[in-house]
């Protein structure tokens, strides 16, 4: 019998309750998957507490991506990158219900896992990783400019600094200082958020910024972007709120169709940069499956360090 977290109602991580469940077999176009690693996101308690306006039904299955070995899989299915035998080790993203011992899930959601990967860096690539990819598309970072990313020591942000140091570009991140080391390791030049940013921020980059990409939200992240940035079309939050909306400031999004479509296209290319070593994720700590409310009360504190997963 295999086991999963379910949340029987909205609320925090202790609404969220383990039970066994008969996973089914795959049918034609699905894969079963014994979970070696669930990554773990912010999404996943922000939407656990969505309980007004929420079009969710209950028990929400909580967790979009995981990492795990082929046990079963349907009549004439071949997984998206192609293949896809019993044993195989893989990727599943964009699901839902990951934090589970065994999924069922739709084939063109699975990937062979990179072997450079572990299974909990395999569980946390592609959610952030194709999130930065939309965030570097949006704001058209290229070769030589200089691009400021708010929150660059999270998920998100060590993904896009890695990837916009890849095109060339040269970053500089807000981080805590006892983060500044990871940043410098991946190339980027780090500076410390709270009052001052602004100020700081134009001695290290004296002619402005050519693009902005917010992983925080914070008025503090806005008002530095408006100030910095020489054409706001080229900033973009992962982090929608009302002053953001006001000041013109793209928002993308997981659930906006253009959002979704660009990340699912954009799995592959992600999957290819970590396969050969271009694209790291650092991982933070793994939790046992049964500890899932403790993980996600890390990850709600803002300050993960890294990701964050549950290994069944
Ligand atoms: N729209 C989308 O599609 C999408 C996709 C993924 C994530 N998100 C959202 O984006 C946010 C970041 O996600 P994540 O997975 O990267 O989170 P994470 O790994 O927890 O990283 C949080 C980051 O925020 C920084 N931070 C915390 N408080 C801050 C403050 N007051 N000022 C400036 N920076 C601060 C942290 O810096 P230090 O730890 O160095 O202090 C860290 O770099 C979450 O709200 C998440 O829900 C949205």
């Amino acid at each position: 019998m295999a086991v999963r977290w379910i949340a029987p109602e909205f609320g925090g991580p202790e609404v969220l309750t383990l039970v066994e469940t008969e996973v089914r077999s795959p049918a034609a176009g699905e894969v079963t998957i014994d979970v070696r690693a669930a990554g773990v996101n912010p999404a996943d308690y922000k939407h656990l507490a969505a309980a007004r306006g929420s079009d969710r039904s209950l028990p929400l299955g909580v967790g979009y991506e995981v990492a795990g070995v082929i046990s079963a899989i349907g009549p004439d299915t071949t997984i998206a990158s192609g293949g896809g035998l019993v044993g195989d080790a893989v990727v599943a993203f964009r699901i839902s219900g990951g934090y589970a011992s065994q999924v069922t899930v739709p084939a063109r959601d699975v990937f062979a896992k990179p072997d450079a990967l572990d299974f909990p860096a395999a569980a946390n690539l592609l959610l952030a990783g194709t999130t930065a990819a939309e965030a570097l598309h949006v704001t058209k970072v290229a070769a030589g400019e200089t691009v400021l990313v708010h929150g660059a020591s999270g998920a998100v942000g060590v993904s896009v600094v890695q990837q916009a140091r890849l095109v060339g570009a040269r970053v500089v991140g807000t981080a805590s200082e006892h983060n500044f080391a990871l940043l410098r390791g991946f190339g980027a030049e780090p500076v410390g958020y709270g009052p001052g940013l602004v100020e700081r921020m134009r001695a290290i980059a004296p002619h402005g910024v050519a693009a902005a990409i917010d992983t925080v939200g914070t008025d503090e992240a806005l008002d530095a972007t408006r100030e910095l940035l020489v054409d706001v079309s080229r900033a973009v939050t992962i982090v929608g709120t009302d002053r953001n909306r006001a000041a013109g400031i793209t928002a993308i999004a997981g659930a906006l169709p253009a959002s979704a479509a660009f990340r699912d296209a954009a799995r592959a290319r992600v999957l290819a940069m970590a396969a050969d070593g271009r694209l790291v994720v650092p991982i933070a700590r793994t939790f046992p499956l049964d500890e899932a409310r403790a993980a996600l009360e890390l990850v709600r504190t803002g300050h993960p360090g890294g990701k964050v997963a549950l290994v069944p």
